[in-house]
């Protein structure tokens, strides 16, 4: 059990007030501002499992479900969700609270995969995920999952760019909102 690590030892939260500057010209948090906090949480998160530096490797699509406005106090819940040897995926919910109204309401949730690295900036091994919940469970199962999709879609991506010959490509794009007038 020495190399196994439970989830709630790394579990992070972090607030922020959002602030006028934060905002763009529609009166809205910038959504950079929301990815930095992601990503600065994530990190966070990641260092506290890992017990070494990590770097962000990549990041899930973000879907901005509501806007975070000017006086809202943003909070992002972090957990690591699974391991591999030296990857982190970090899920993270982000909350925006609204003090005048009491309305809490769900921004984002995005999955970073964050990499510890060693000394010599080599990726390094992390400790295993204990997991003492269900809930738990069911996470560590839908990142591997995601994780084999993920490898499933770059062969497809690499299988595209060898294979798919330009016939094959413009019969399916022939009725996508686009005009081909080719050069040559
Ligand atoms: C991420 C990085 C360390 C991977 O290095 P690498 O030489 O490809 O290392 P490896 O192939 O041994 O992969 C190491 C781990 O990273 C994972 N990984 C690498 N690229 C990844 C990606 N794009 N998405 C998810 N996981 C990735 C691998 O699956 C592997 O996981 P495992 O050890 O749990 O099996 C390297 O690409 C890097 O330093 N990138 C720049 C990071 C950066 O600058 N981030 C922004 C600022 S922090």
């Amino acid at each position: 059990m020495d190399n196994f690590k439970p989830v709630s030892d790394s579990a992070t939260v972090i607030a922020e007030l959002m602030i006028p500057s934060y905002s763009n010209f529609g009166g809205k948090i910038h959504g950079g501002h929301i990815l930095s906090l992601m990503d600065k949480t994530a990190y966070v998160c990641a260092v506290k499992h890992a017990g070494a530096y990590c770097v962000t490797a990549s990041i899930e699509t973000v879907d901005f479900l509501a806007p975070a406005e000017v006086g809202e106090l943003v909070t992002l819940y972090a957990s690591v969700n699974y391991v591999g040897k030296s990857s982190i995926v970090v899920g993270i919910r982000v909350m925006a609270e609204n003090f005048k109204t009491q309305v809490v309401k769900h921004t984002n949730t995005s999955y970073f995969t964050m990499v510890a690295m060693d000394e010599d900036h080599k990726p390094t091994p992390v400790p295993g995920l204990l997991l003492t919940n269900h809930n738990e469970v069911r996470r560590f199962y839908e990142a591997l999952h995601k994780k084999e999709l993920k490898k499933y879609y770059r062969n497809e991506e690499v299988r595209i760019k060898s294979e798919v010959e330009q016939k094959e490509m413009m019969e399916v794009i022939k009725n996508e909102r686009c005009l081909v007038q080719l050069a040559e």
